[in-house]
């Protein structure tokens, strides 16, 4: 009996002496103890698919600056949804986010043309948006001026592929196989009607020009970004031209990739292959620029772009100033590319 009361008071004055460590702490450390307090907020994330390469390693940059975040005073809850390609899947899941109590949404467009309903119902609930990759036209843009938009610059991304091609076909005259003088090429193409594709293509090829090469275009072919519809394009382009395709430009790595691919099937040595230019620097891209069978590529910034959508994401929601960001219009985020090769390629891969 003794022994039971000696071990309770012992339990007892175990627990007042913490109670007291606790209440004579001093505020600040009573606060650490109770955990710091954190600015919460949820934010919903939506891509028009989930097999896309680049933007799945872009979300994994998103992904990053949050944890930073959450590892100082923020409690950023991310929300992730992929629309399966179908913008009116799309809409429905913009409505399930906010009702799910999403306080900002960052939304990659199925149809960067058709982005009424998305934006009519984040209005009605008073939730800002900020549209990345998929860029809406301007007038879409003033529907309402909680809008923003994160992408890259795309005149910029053609513009280096083009420079890319155009210096090595400057130092490397076998790269006319024929020696007509002339280089016959091939485009394989994003989505028709998205901004990258137009633009990449467009600058690409005037870049070339202006600096003095003499282009002879074989074949446009549309391969929506993806690596096995290019390389069934690249098989059709193999049996129409043979090895009289000099240079290839892809308006992205996935499709540069696809080109490869076909050629690998048809057993085509080094020497029979044309020069392929890619554009984004994904990780298979980097490796195969790093190990000599892509050209060259152009990096698509995920990294800064990642850090853009959160910052305004964060700053939006809490009322912030935006200034210190200069967006352009105080809207619109565009990030550079740049060029790499199998120079600096090491630069990247470290990334
Ligand atoms: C990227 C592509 C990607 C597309 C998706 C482009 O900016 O370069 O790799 O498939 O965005 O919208
Ligand atoms: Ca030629």
């Amino acid at each position: 009996m003794r022994k039971r009361v000696m071990r309770l008071a012992c339990v007892l004055a175990l627990f007042f002496a913490l109670l007291c460590g606790v209440i004579f702490l001093p505020t600040d450390d009573r606060r650490q103890a109770a955990g710091p307090l954190k600015s919460e907020l949820q934010v919903g994330v939506v891509l028009y698919t989930g097999d896309d390469a680049f933007l799945n390693e872009m979300m994994a940059a998103v992904r990053k600056e949050i944890d930073d975040l959450n590892t100082g005073d923020w409690d950023i809850t991310l929300v992730e949804r992929n629309a399966g390609n179908s913008q009116s899947e799309e809409n429905e899941i913009v409505s399930d986010m906010i009702n799910e109590g999403c306080d900002i949404l960052l939304v990659n467009l199925v149809d960067r043309n058709a982005p009424a309903r998305v934006i009519e119902t984040a209005r009605e609930n008073n939730v800002p948006i900020v549209f990345f990759n998929r860029e809406l036209v301007r007038n879409d843009m003033g529907l309402w001026n909680r809008l923003y938009y994160v992408g890259g610059n795309a005149a910029e991304s053609g513009e280096l592929q083009g420079e890319l091609a155009a210096a090595l076909c400057e130092s490397n005259p076998g790269v006319d196989r024929n020696k007509d003088g002339k280089i016959q090429y091939a485009v394989l193409q994003g989505e028709p009607n998205h901004q990258d594709a137009i633009i990449r293509t467009d600058m690409a090829v005037s870049t070339m020009a202006d600096r003095g090469i003499v282009l002879d275009k074989l074949s446009y072919r549309i391969a929506n970004w993806s690596r096995s519809q290019a390389k069934t394009q690249t098989l059709q382009l193999i049996s129409a031209y043979g090895s009289s395709v000099e240079l290839i430009l892809a308006n992205n790595d996935e499709m540069a990739l696809g080109a490869i691919d076909a050629y690998r099937q048809m057993n085509y040595t080094e020497t029979d292959m044309p020069k392929i230019f890619g554009i984004d620097g994904t990780s298979v891209g980097l490796s195969a620029v790093a190990d000599g069978s892509l050209d060259g590529t152009v990096y698509n910034d995920k990294e800064a772009q990642g850090k853009a959508l959160v910052n305004i994401a964060i700053t939006v929601a809490r009322g912030g100033d935006l200034s210190a960001m200069h967006l352009t219009n105080g809207k619109y985020y565009y990030a550079d590319y740049y060029a790499v090769t199998a120079e600096n390629v090491s630069d990247y891969l470290k990334q």
